[in-house]
C-alpha cells in the first residue's frame, strides 16, 4: 500500500465568468520515505494539487473528480472532523510564508506547544521539551523558544515552521515553495536542513517548486506540470538526463545548474495557457519548438516511455533528437506563433 495514492484528480474553481480546471486528470503514488517534487511554471496548478491533497482549496475551489487515499483512507469527501483525525499526524504542511503562518503576539515556543495540545494531551514542560528537540533537528537553539516571530530571521522563521511541521510526527510533509522568500544562501540552507531530516527520520516529502535545480538536488521522484496537467514523471535522475517531453527540456534550459559548469539559459518563449481557453490539442503546442501538425489536433496521453518514466507528448522516439537540438537557444526563439494562433509547423527532421 502506497502512503499516498492520488487517482484521476481534477480540481476547479468557481469563477464569476465560469468554472477553471487547475489540476486536469493527475495521478501518482508516494511512497513510504520518498522525496517527491512537483516542478512547473506559475499557474501550472502546483499549489492547487498540493492544497486539494491537504483538503485545504480555498472556498471556490472543489474537487471535482479523482480520489485521494491517505495511507488506504479515502479522505477525498472527508468533513473538517473526520480530516482533523489526519492532519499534522498522518500530514503536515510547511507554507511559504512563516510571517503569515505565526502569530507575531505569541511566542513561538507557546505555538509550537498549542499545535501539539491540539491533538495530543500533554503538560506544556513536556511539550516544552519536545519543541526543544526539534528547535535542535532543525539548527536552532531551544533556548530560544521564548522568544517572539520578529525575533528570528526570515530563514529561522522558516525553520521554525519547518518544527511545527514535525511536531505530531506525520508521515507525510508538504512544502510549498518553502523557500520563495528566502535569499540565495539561506535556502539553499533550508533545503539541506529539510533533506537532512528526511533522510534521519524517513519522512516522505511533498516539495512544490517552480525551480527544476531545487528537484534535481533533493527528490527522488519528480511531476513535471503544465497547464494543470501531468506532462512528465519519473524518478528524477532519469527524468533529467534523459527527460522525453519537450517541456522538460525548455525547464531544464531555463534554470542554472547548481553544480557543473556555466551554461548558457535558454528561456520557453511565451508564457503558460490561459486555462479558461486552453489551446486544443498538446497544451504545450503554443510554445513547443518541435510541434507538429498532429499535436494542434490531438491531446497526447500520457504513457509509460521506460519502465516507470511517463511522458505525455506524440513524439516520443524523436526524444533523443529533442535532447540534442533543445539545447539550441535559437531553435526555442524561433518557436512563436503567429497573430492569428497558428503554429509554424517544422517537419521533424528524421
Ligand atoms: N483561489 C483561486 N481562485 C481562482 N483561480 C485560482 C485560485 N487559485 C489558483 N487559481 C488558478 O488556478 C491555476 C493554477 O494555480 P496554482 O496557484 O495552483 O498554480 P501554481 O503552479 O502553484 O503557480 P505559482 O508557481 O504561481 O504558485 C491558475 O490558473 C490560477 O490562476
Ligand atoms: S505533443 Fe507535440 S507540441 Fe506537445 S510536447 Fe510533444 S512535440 Fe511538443
Ligand atoms: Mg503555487
Amino acid at each position: 500500500m502506497s502512503l499516498l495514492d492520488v487517482r484521476n484528480l481534477e480540481v476547479v474553481y468557481q469563477l464569476r465568468k465560469g468554472l477553471l480546471k487547475a489540476v486536469d486528470n493527475v495521478s501518482f503514488t508516494i511512497e513510504k520515505g520518498e522525496y517527491f517534487g512537483i516542478v512547473g511554471e506559475s499557474g501550472s496548478g502546483k499549489s492547487t494539487l498540493a492544497r486539494a491533497i491537504l483538503r485545504l482549496l480555498p472556498k471556490n475551489g472543489k474537487i471535482a473528480n479523482g480520489q485521494i487515499i491517505l495511507n488506504g483512507k479515502d479522505i477525498t469527501q472527508w468533513s473538517d472532523r473526520q480530516l482533523s483525525t489526519v492532519r499534522w499526524r498522518e500530514m503536515s504542511f510547511i507554507p511559504q510564508s512563516a510571517m503569515n503562518a505565526l502569530d507575531p503576539v505569541a511566542r513561538i515556543g507557546d505555538q509550537i506547544l498549542e499545535s501539539i495540545q491540539a491533538h495530543e494531551n500533554i503538560t506544556k514542560e513536556e511539550g516544552y521539551r519536545r519543541a526543544g528537540e526539534l528547535f535542535k533537528m532543525v539548527g536552532l537553539d531551544p533556548n530560544r523558544l521564548r522568544d517572539y516571530p520578529h525575533q528570528f530571521s526570515g530563514g529561522m522563521r522558516q525553520r521554525v515552521l519547518i518544527a511545527m511541521s514535525l511536531s505530531l510526527n506525520p508521515d507525510l510533509i508538504v512544502a510549498d515553495e518553502p523557500t520563495t522568500a528566502l535569499d540565495v544562501i539561506v535556502k539553499d540552507q533550508i533545503l539541506d536542513r529539510i533533506d537532512r531530516i528526511q533522510k534521519q527520520l524517513q519522512k516522505s516529502l511533498l516539495l512544490v517548486t517552480h525551480d527544476i535545480s531545487v528537484v534535481a538536488e533533493n527528490c527522488d521522484k519528480t511531476i513535471v506540470m503544465y497547464g494543470g496537467k501531468i506532462v512528465e514523471y519519473a524518478a528524477t535522475g532519469p527524468l533529467l538526463r534523459q527527460a522525453y517531453h519537450p517541456y522538460t527540456l525548455g525547464l531544464k534550459n531555463a534554470f542554472p545548474r547548481l553544480r557543473g559548469p556555466i551554461q548558457e539559459l535558454i528561456s520557453i518563449p511565451g508564457s503558460p495557457p490561459d486555462l479558461m481557453n486552453a489551446p486544443s490539442g498538446c497544451r504545450f503546442h503554443t510554445r513547443c519548438p518541435f510541434a507538429q501538425e498532429r499535436c494542434i489536433e490531438e491531446e497526447p496521453i500520457i504513457t509509460e516511455v521506460e519502465p516507470g518514466h511517463y511522458s505525455a507528448c506524440h513524439f516520443p522516439e524523436l526524444a533523443p533528437e529533442f535532447r540534442e537540438r533543445a539545447a539550441d537557444g535559437q531553435l526555442w526563439k524561433q518557436a512563436r506563433i503567429t497573430k492569428n494562433r497558428e503554429l509554424q509547423v517544422r517537419k521533424p527532421s528524421v
